[in-house]
């Protein structure tokens, strides 16, 4: 039995990311569907209730995600600048981009911890300097080539995907940042769990962020 220190353990969720793995929340109603095998192997009364939150969460988005998945990616290219370190503009390059861990130099939490938001099991985010140094001038809108990027792990403590946003645009609604969802394997680039500007099932929870953006700043 597997054991994570938030005090739930779950199966390992979409371990075998191929074409077609289930979302992050088409897991999470999979899960919530089939709780009863959930295995609680610790009592934390905060995970708990947030995991619980976020089963009901999944819930409604993962009837969204019926629409939304299968969305083409359009011409796998969105917009942002050079930065410093560089990140790249189409779908293929972004994931190899991701593989390779270029962004090891970003600012980034310290450890992965359980999320507040939908992702499992762990989580671990990264910034680019842009959007650090919006976020530590308190902006309330991030310059166009802000990037975050959030590593997603599962119970073995393995990296198995990423979600990302990219600043593509001045301007404070969702659409001006380009959103991207995948997990890991062949094909995954150009077929990832979402991608696009603006996905409704990111900018809904989003929206509530500074800027788009969710993480507890200063990171920790
Ligand atoms: C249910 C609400 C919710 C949804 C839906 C959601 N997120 Fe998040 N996201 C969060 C929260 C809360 C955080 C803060 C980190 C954490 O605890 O997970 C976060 C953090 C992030 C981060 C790190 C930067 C930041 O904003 O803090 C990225 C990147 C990210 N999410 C991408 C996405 C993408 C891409 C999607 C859509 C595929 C998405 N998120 C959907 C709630 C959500």
């Amino acid at each position: 039995m597997t054991r994570f220190t938030g005090g739930v353990a779950f199966t390992p969720i979409t371990m075998e990311a191929g074409d077609g793995a289930p979302s992050v929340r088409e897991s999470a109603v999979l899960k919530a569907s089939n709780s009863r095998t959930t295995t609680i192997t610790d009592f934390s009364g905060a995970v708990m209730a947030l995991q619980a939150l976020n089963r009901w969460r999944g819930l409604l988005l993962g009837a969204a995600s019926i629409i939304l998945i299968g969305c083409p990616p359009g011409d796998g290219t969105f917009e942002a600048p050079a930065q410093d370190p560089e990140v790249p503009t189409t779908v293929r390059e972004l994931y190899e981009f991701l593989e390779a861990r270029s962004y090891r130099d970003f600012d980034h939490e310290s450890a992965p911890h359980p999320p507040a938001g939908p992702h499992l099991v762990t989580v671990q985010a990264y910034m680019n300097r842009a959007l650090v140094q919006s976020l530590t001038d308190g902006n309330t809108q991030h310059p166009r080539g802000s990037v975050a990027i959030k590593e997603l792990y599962d119970t073995e403590g393995a990296l198995f995907g990423w979600a990302v946003m990219v600043k593509q645009r001045e301007g404070n609604d969702g659409t001006a940042w380009f959103w991207y969802e995948t997990h890991r394997g062949p094909g995954r680039a150009e077929n990832p769990n979402y991608v696009g500007d603006g996905v409704g099932a990111c900018i809904e929870c989003h929206a509530e962020g500074r800027g788009y953006v969710r993480i507890p700043f200063p990171l920790r």
